[in-house]
């Protein structure tokens, strides 16, 4: 860590700079993501401020060890009571459909609403003079906030995979034959046809969704500054992506020169050892140890019982693996199901050093829900997978992890004793996922340049030259007509339509003024 400080002393010839980092507490995952960032910024010498916006109570949980920290809280209790019985919606159905995003936009921008009403709390923000501002795409309150602040330099950060709000909003290319949308598509790179009108009918449908909470949100910006532009126009300015994301793992797909992958930023290098109880639990089973955790909306204890029942029936059977799952605290049914059963080779607990164990020698297998900033920490430590998708981007994520051959997909709604035996068995036994997984995870640490220099020396570009006009692209000022050419194709299709009935008009004229047709020769 010294000498990274010494190495960015010395490198950059920049003052330090001022940046803001708008960070809502959407979840756990978001505040990691935006904390990471922020930490690698104030590493490299920046002043770094972390707004956070209380969407969701998490507590004292900020993501950041390092940044200062302002927090508002007691926003509106809105966004927590609209998604309150989410988690039940989504056990039950396969995936999220539009109602349910539009009802998310309409939540998000209500929650908008209620922090622009105390805008006054957000005034002294302005007096220090921020170089550039950081936020997400989870709805562009953000984007707002920090043109209402008067900072004209945004820089994105997409926390999935470049969203197709965003790629369309900065006129990245998304070519809907292989770029599969991100939310809530069960699609890899490879499409059949029905795929293919799936993936097209998802991607209208993300702008249309995303235009709605677009303009609800602009709406509330206009209210107290009327020639507010809209936050779309706004986001197409945007200097930079940062997509939290790896090239290597993701999916390939075009970008523009925004576009900065910047995926596995801050997760450690090195190793902690694991404690004495961690470690007990890693020299368990005759073959290794596989984790299980599917993340907090869906907690292994909330799976229906069958589920359960099923899954544990079917580790019973995997003798030689210990598994390790990790419950909720409010969880009891998983151990007294685990008693019931008799089961020997399972250790359940609430928590888990998750970078550390990740790097354990002895760990055979995850299985996880699939979002992106552990599917890149397990991607680096070379562990293969079983992806369990529960929503947003997990599903594509999960074709992506099949497609780079370093694990496989269970889909939450097959869940059961023979689903879960196959795929962990199929993915512990096939020798190729382990050594896909040790060359993606090579490739990914040995490409050039590391996340913390992408983020930090294209920051610094930012800081110094100001709004980066000269990468934007002309797409991300197009109406839709225009982006898509559907004013040519129109004009095109018109002119074959009425050539071809100038054509029919003369060849019958031509028939009925010389009164020869083929039928009538042959009489
Ligand atoms: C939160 O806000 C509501 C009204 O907006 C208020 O009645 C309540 O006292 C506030 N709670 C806290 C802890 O500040
Ligand atoms: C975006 O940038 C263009 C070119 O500099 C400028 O004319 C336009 O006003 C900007 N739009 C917004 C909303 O800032």
């Amino acid at each position: 860590m010294f000498f990274l400080l010494l190495f960015f002393t010395i490198i950059g010839s920049l003052e330090s700079g001022k940046i803001l980092v708008y960070s809502p507490s959407i979840s756990r995952s978001h505040l990691i993501s935006n904390g990471r960032i922020a930490d690698t910024l104030v590493d490299a010498g920046h002043e770094v401020v972390v707004l956070i916006l209380e969407y969701e109570t998490l507590t004292e949980f900020t993501g950041t060890k390092k940044a200062k920290v302002i927090k508002m809280t007691n926003i509106s209790s809105q966004f927590m009571d609209d998604m309150a019985g989410s988690d039940e919606y989504m056990l039950s159905n396969d995936r999220l459909g539009f109602v349910e995003r539009a009802y998310f936009e309409y939540s998000a921008s209500s929650m908008c609403a209620a922090l622009m009403k105390r805008r006054n709390e957000l005034e002294h923000l302005r007096d220090y003079k921020f170089d550039v501002a950081f936020s997400e795409q989870i709805d562009l309150c953000g984007v707002g906030v920090i043109r209402y602040l008067g900072i004209q330099n945004h820089l994105w950060i997409s926390t999935t995979p470049i969203m197709d709000a965003i790629s369309y909003n900065l006129g990245i290319p998304a070519p809907t034959s292989y770029v599969p949308t991100i939310e809530e598509n069960d699609n890899g790179d490879q499409m059949n046809f029905w795929q293919r009108i799936f993936n097209i009918y998802m991607y209208i449908g993300s702008i249309i969704v995303h235009r709605y909470g677009t303009d609800r949100i602009t709406a509330v910006f206009q209210e107290y500054v009327p020639d507010f532009p809209n936050v779309r126009e706004i986001a197409a300015n945007s200097s930079l992506c940062f997509v939290n994301s790896d090239e290597i793992l993701d999916l390939p797909r075009p970008t523009i020169s925004k576009t900065i992958f910047v995926g596995g930023l801050g997760v450690p290098k090195e190793v902690k050892p694991l404690d004495s109880k961690f470690n007990e639990i890693m020299s368990k089973g005759k073959n290794g140890v596989v984790i299980i955790s599917l993340g907090s909306i869906i907690p292994f204890g909330s799976l229906p019982n069958h589920a359960k029942i099923g899954v544990l029936k079917a580790i019973k059977e995997l003798e030689d693996y210990h598994f390790l799952i990790k419950i909720s605290k409010e969880d009891t049914t998983t151990l007294e199901l685990i008693n019931q059963l008799q089961i020997k080779n399972i250790d359940l607990t609430h928590w888990l050093p998750q970078v550390d164990i990740l790097a354990h020698e002895r760990l055979k297998l995850f299985v996880m829900h699939g979002g992106i900033n552990g599917l890149v920490e397990t991607a680096l430590r070379a562990v293969p997978t079983v992806i369990v998708p529960v929503f947003a981007d997990q599903f594509r994520n999960g074709r992506m992890v099949e497609k780079r051959g370093i694990g496989k997909v269970l889909l939450k709604l097959d869940i059961g004793y023979e689903s879960f035996k196959k795929v962990v068995l199929e993915v512990l036994e096939d020798e190729s996922y382990k050594q896909n997984a040790i060359r993606i995870a090579q490739m990914m640490r040995d490409k050039p340049f590391s996340p913390e220099e992408r983020l930090v020396k294209w920051t610094e570009f930012a800081i110094e030259n100001g709004v980066l006009e000269e990468l934007h692209v002309e797409g991300s000022r197009l109406n839709t007509i225009v982006y898509f050419n559907l004013d040519v194709f129109a004009f095109i299709f018109l002119v074959i339509f009425i050539i071809s009935k100038i054509i029919v008009y003369i060849v019958c004229g031509l028939k009925t003024k010389f009164n020869v047709t083929p039928s009538k020769k042959l009489n």
